[in-house]
């Protein structure tokens, strides 16, 4: 049983950008955290991230064959990304959607996500925490199914 973690644009420099709104974690070390965390509750992981939005399409695409649900950061894409949306209506996979940072407290242009209407939940603002949230959310939606 696998999870796919997905993360959009820019979030292969975490650790080094805007250190005061993402936090220091790099994007290797939330990955190992949400793979060990994953593995202590039975599932796999596979991490991709990716600054192409048709890279990230495909990998959802993929995902049907290759997961039982998807963890989600779009980054910026969530708030344009009517493809993303699509692609994971199309997919039908459980996709729990990760900010580290509280969108809701920004910009009015990061309130709006095309990611929600579709996924399972939201967590933001928790930081690189929030990935291990959702490896929960997703685990427990997951062992409700069977
Ligand atoms: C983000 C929030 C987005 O608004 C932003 O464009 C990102 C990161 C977050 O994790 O807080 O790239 O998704």
């Amino acid at each position: 049983m696998t999870i796919l973690l997905l993360n959009g644009p820019n979030l292969n420099l975490l650790g080094t950008r805007q250190k005061e709104v993402y936090g220091g974690t790099t994007l290797a070390e939330i990955e190992e955290m949400t793979r060990e965390h994953a593995q202590s509750h039975g599932f796999e992981l596979n991490s991709l991230q990716s600054n192409h939005e048709g890279v990230l399409l495909d990998a959802i695409h993929d995902a049907k064959q290759s997961a039982r649900g998807i963890i989600l950061n779009a980054g910026a894409f969530t708030h344009t990304s009517v493809a993303l949306m699509d692609a994971i209506s199309s997919v039908e996979l459980p996709v729990v959607e990760v900010h580290l940072s509280n969108i809701h407290a920004r910009e009015p242009f990061r309130h709006k996500s095309y990611i929600a209407p579709v996924a399972l939940g939201q967590i933001a603002g928790f930081g690189s925490q929030g990935y291990l949230l959702a490896v929960d959310a997703l685990v427990q939606h997951l062992s409700g199914m069977s």
